[in-house]
């Protein structure tokens, strides 16, 4: 492959994973011929499947392996690496003479949310748009030669700090499907870079320009350098992208005891060890000497990717923890609603209500209809109801007696604002996200393994979860299949049930529970994290099992799954990541013949080092370690993923 990899010419990693996920998918099929061996294959198991699921593709080895590995039949290609141009100018990447300039004209590390947003905007365009991708984390083992996951914060220099910072945040590219597949667009205006070192942003809302958000580099509270621990995100009905700040704790250093805000930086988890080596260099990520900084992150971003002079804004009405998603859903009235989870164990699910509607004639209109709006947060019981807390400065405990003296206060302590509401401590939520078919909502409850058996409930029924499960939430309006239209999103109360819990079927000592079929079709999940819908309604899920990959001894990857009809809760499994990679992204283009996929920190594992990585995916380069890649996979016919 050459330097760029804008190349509509597939790689030679491209090609041996190509190669060899269809010499797999051979050999399967061959041993079918002789019989007995039929019945273990991949492709039998998802042929015994086949009646009750809707999805029409056979499974690719659901084993962990260096290369990924799609479902025969379709196309995996890499289509932008760690490092690849997004600037015109940006350098050619060299990752042993790397420089913070460099490193933020070019792609960023550790790819997460993906949007794929239509050229024109507002436009259906399923071949020509813009590729909105998160950047989260960086792993600086992996990044810089020398360094280790103990000696990285201790022994990095100012300008690897610099560069991590320059690998944060978002990239914009301009993409097109052609003939040989999908090319990124060099040098177009649209192409942007948002990181945590440069890009200014400003804060809307309830917080914008609160004494708790001033600091010595901003006395107005409400100009902010960067976003960081960009996780999922969610599109809005007017073409902006929402960027979810998730662990933003782990970048301050410095020690909490004694500042007025230790309280509130316990409840968050900043706790004076950081992660990140930013605290030795920049004095705005030491929380000593600038105490007001951590209450500028843990917010939802909003970005227009099609206007790339615009500054993107931090909107503080959707509230402050760690962010896994914000997604997006019109209600029959008009009002817009955004669901995002915090992703920890025993945190919450929240849920944002504009007070304005939506209007779809003029799009320029909704530009800050997210800066009102009521936030709540849920409250499950057993009895399968689900009630929305909202959190309003002077309603309930959230007053002064409980050291709230303004919504500004709710939101900057959102947490704790929800504790005293009494709301529902779940299996660390990730991505949430409504059905555009049935209308109800799905919760990924990625897992929690923290969970004791005096704390399991019906809504969180297994201790020391460790495979994680799918909540369905009904709003009114949707006991149909077909409740999309007169889903109220916006009412009080919902109703919910559990769609699968996930972990092996065929070991009793996971507690999964799928369809009857899934222990025969083999297809088990584990550790559901990000997810989206087909035009059809099913759910598209990714996994993250961390560290747990190696002891389950199934890939990460994506897991297509009926949510309705006879193949209700039958997952089928898509596509597998490379080793040591989690699965995020996954994104449809409007026609559902292409599926953007994300794949994070391949070769993240204790011992793997950027001079010995566990894997090389997916240049397979003795010059290059492995690279955080988005993938675009599309059938070889051409048509429609998942039938
Ligand atoms: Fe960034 Fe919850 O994963
Ligand atoms: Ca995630
Ligand atoms: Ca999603
Ligand atoms: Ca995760």
């Amino acid at each position: 492959m050459t330097e760029s990899n804008t190349s509509a010419v597939p790689s030679l990693a491209e090609l041996i994973d190509t190669r060899l996920s269809r010499r797999t998918a051979l050999k399967a099929l061959m041993a079918g011929a002789g019989g007995a061996a039929l019945a273990s294959s991949g492709l039998a198991r998802a042929a015994a499947a086949q009646p009750a699921s809707s999805l029409r593709f056979t499974s690719p080895p659901h084993t962990i392996a260096h290369y990924q590995q799609v479902s025969p039949g379709h196309r995996a290609q890499v289509l932008i690496r760690w490092g690849d141009k997004v600037l015109r100018d940006a350098p050619a990447f060299d990752p042993r003479q790397q420089h913070a300039e460099a490193q933020e004209m070019q792609f960023g590390y550790n790819n997460d949310f993906v949007a794929f947003m239509p050229l024109p905007r507002g436009s259906m365009n399923s071949t020509h748009g813009l590729l909105c991708v998160n950047q989260e984390y960086t792993n600086p083992e992996l990044m810089f030669p020398g360094l280790t996951k103990t000696n990285a914060v201790r022994t990095m220099t100012r300008e690897q700090a610099e560069i991590e910072m320059a690998a944060h945040g978002h990239s914009i590219i301009e993409i097109r499907k052609e003939k040989a597949g999908w090319r990124v667009v060099e040098g177009s205006p649209y192409n942007r870079r948002i990181s945590a070192r440069s890009t200014p942003m400003t804060i809307a809302g309830p917080a914008a320009g609160h004494p708790r958000l001033k600091t010595k580099a901003d006395p107005t509270g409400r100009h902010i350098i960067g976003t960081l621990n960009n996780c999922a995100g969610g599109v809005t009905p007017w073409g902006t992208v929402l960027i979810a700040e998730e662990n933003f704790n782990n970048y301050f250093g410095g020690d909490p005891d004694g500042l007025p805000e230790a309280a509130s930086y316990k409840r968050l988890g900043i706790k004076g060890k950081s992660a990140y080596a930013w605290s030795r260099f920049f004095e705005r990520f030491d929380i000593e000497k600038e105490p007001n900084e951590p209450n500028r992150f843990g917010w939802v971003v909003e970005i227009d990717p099609y206007d790339p002079k615009s500054v993107p804004v931090k909107r503080s009405t959707l509230g402050r923890f760690k962010h896994e998603a914000a997604t997006c859903v019109v209600a029959p009235d008009g009002r817009v609603v955004v669901y995002s989870g915090d992703d920890e164990a025993f945190e919450y699910i929240y849920r944002f209500v504009t007070a304005g509607q939506y209007n779809p004639k003029n799009l320029a209109a909704n530009r800050n209809l997210l800066d009102e709006g009521t936030l709540s947060v849920a409250r499950f019981d057993e009895a399968g109801t689900l009630r929305w807390l909202p959190l309003v400065f002077g309603h309930g405990p959230l007053t002064p007696a409980n050291g709230f003296q303004s919504q500004a206060d709710v939101l900057i302590d959102t947490r704790r604002a929800a504790d005293l509401l009494g709301a529902t401590p779940m299996d660390r939520p990730e991505d949430v996200e409504a059905n555009p078919v049935n209308g109800r909502v799905y919760v990924m409850l990625t897992n929690n393994t923290t969970r004791k058996p005096e704390q399991i409930s019906k809504m969180n029924p297994r201790a020391s979860n460790a495979y994680g499960h799918i909540l369905e939430l009904l709003p009114p309006g949707t006991q149909g299949d077909d409740g999309a239209a007169k889903a109220l999103h916006t009412a009080d109360e919902f109703r919910w049930e559990v769609l699968l819990l996930a972990g092996n079927p065929q070991d009793p000592k996971h507690g999964a529970k799928y369809h009857p079929d899934t222990a025969e079709a083999g297809n088990w999940m584990a550790a559901p994290d990000n997810c989206c819908f087909d035009n059809r309604g099913r759910l598209w899920i990714t996994t993250d099992q961390g560290s747990a990959q190696r002891k389950n001894g199934i890939p990460d990857g994506v897991y297509a799954c009926d949510v309705a009809g006879a193949g209700r809760a039958l997952p089928r499994f898509f596509y597998a990541c490379p080793k040591d990679a989690e699965m995020c992204g996954p994104a449809f283009t409007p026609d559902n013949r292409t599926l953007f996929v994300a794949v994070q920190h391949p070769g993240e594992d204790a011992d793997s080092t950027f001079d010995a990585p566990s894997t090389r995916w997916p240049d397979f380069s003795r010059s290059m370690p492995p690279r955080p890649s988005v993938v675009a996979i599309t059938r070889e016919d051409g048509g429609v993923i998942g039938g």
